[in-house]
């Protein structure tokens, strides 16, 4: 039985992220380092482009399958329609082939057949598709929910949804920053050896953008509440290495990747500890000059790097997220001085998560006032918050909100 190793790493990872709820931007790696590189190029594409496409994948298959299928004949047919449709230099017998092999190697051997038919009719015709109106349209050309684009149409409107349905599924591109170890002689290594040596890090120009916004002074005391893997806070204290940082976070797991990040990009001046930022936080009253409260959200702002975001979000997920969230700034809020900044920010493109959380706060903390963050005028809005859109700034779509002091 013949099956390519990085069409059986996809398929494993497929199943992975449909059974635990698990990332690809966290299984990629882990199967992708045992990988040649060749086998790593198409094991990447293979998920990311199942997953990008998934609805319409799966609404092709409907029109030749009525049955409910087990997840694996799913995976492997979804895996050959997107090797057929969306790949050109993959001959078809080859994808038809390995779909029908990877539903034997995972023991369903009777749907054999039918995999196999249904990939050569897909690979003979195309498969025209009706729509009931342009929310579908929508919804299964771009493979998101359709309540998803729905919220976003109340939100943003049709074209503008359109626009960032598309842009979600687009490739983003490779963003880096220098860090505290980088030399300037770049010449000759490719950026995954840099990176392997702590000499670049990989990050979202919008992350960055965040980073930027908290513009510390010398010898203003920062915390960064829910820091892992410390993207932002490590760029912070790469740009002020006199200084020394506090950041914290729930997740051991993620903070001991945060630990081991500072160390590969050769920082010393990070101090982190673990707690929950929903309780009282172990630092002082009125210690901080700045605090950053990077929330934990739904991460509709990162669909591009996390296609799976989607597929995992339920509609009643934002209202909880909020109560988290302001749970979260409030705790945080009591750490800083007066005169000092409260800086908000999540991966969320979600008025709950975003403005709403904004609203209830200072609701219940009348000594804060919403002041504007240091930005380029283009990202903001006329409540002075700021706002990135994958569709209208080619990077993750972030929310900064800064909140003074008084
Ligand atoms: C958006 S991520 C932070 C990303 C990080 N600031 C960076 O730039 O790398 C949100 C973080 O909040 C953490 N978190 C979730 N609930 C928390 C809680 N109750 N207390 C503290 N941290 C929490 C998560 O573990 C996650 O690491």
């Amino acid at each position: 039985m013949n099956i390519s190793p990085a069409r059986l790493a996809s398929f494993e990872i497929l199943n992975r992220i449909e059974v635990e709820k698990a990332f690809s931007s966290a299984l990629l790696p882990l199967y992708e380092e045992k990988l040649s590189e060749k086998d790593r190029g198409l094991c990447h594409e293979l998920t990311l482009g199942t997953l990008r496409n998934q609805i319409l994948i799966d609404k092709i298959i409907e029109q030749y399958i009525s049955k409910k299928l087990d997840r694996e004949v799913k995976i492997s047919l979804r895996m050959g329609i997107y090797q057929i449709r969306f790949l050109d230099r993959i001959p078809a017998y080859s994808a038809i082939n390995e779909s029908v092999n990877l539903v034997q190697k995972a023991k369903k051997t009777s749907a054999k057949g039918l995999v196999n038919a249904v990939l050569r009719k897909i690979s003979q015709k195309n498969v025209d598709l009706n729509f009931v109106d342009k929310v579908e349209e929508i919804s299964i050309q771009t493979s998101h929910p359709r309540w998803l684009i729905e919220k976003w149409i109340a939100d943003f409107g049709v074209e503008e949804t359109a626009k960032l349905a598309k842009a979600n599924n687009e490739t983003p591109s490779l963003d880096y920053r220098l860090t505290a170890k980088s030399i300037n002689n770049f010449e000759n290594q490719s950026l995954f050896e840099l990176a392997k040596k702590g000499e670049i890090y990989f990050q979202d120009k919008g992350s960055q953008l965040v980073a930027e916004t908290i513009d510390l002074q010398p010898n203003e005391k920062f915390l960064d509440v829910c820091c892992a893997p410390a993207s932002k806070l490590s760029m912070i204290a790469t740009q002020n290495q006199n200084q020394n940082f506090f950041g914290g976070d729930f997740n051991f797991k993620r903070l001991k990747i945060a630990q081991n990040s500072c160390k590969k990009q050769g920082l010393k001046n990070v101090q982190l500890v673990q707690y929950d930022a929903e309780k009282a936080l172990p630092f002082q009253e009125n210690c901080f000059d700045k605090i950053l409260v990077d929330a934990p959200c739904s991460g509709t702002g990162t669909i591009r790097h996390n296609p799976e975001i989607r597929y995992f979000l339920e509609q009643n997920d934002f209202a909880e997220l909020s109560c988290k969230q302001l749970k979260i700034l409030s705790n945080a809020s009591k750490l800083l001085k007066k005169g000092g900044s409260l800086i908000y920010s999540t991966c969320s493109l979600e008025t709950e998560e975003n403005e709403q959380v904004i609203a209830s706060f200072l609701e219940e903390n009348n000594d804060f006032e919403i002041i504007s963050p240091k930005i380029n005028q283009k990202f903001l809005l006329k409540e002075n918050f700021a706002r990135t859109f994958p569709q209208r700034d080619e990077m993750d779509g972030f929310f900064i909100a800064v909140l003074k002091k008084v």
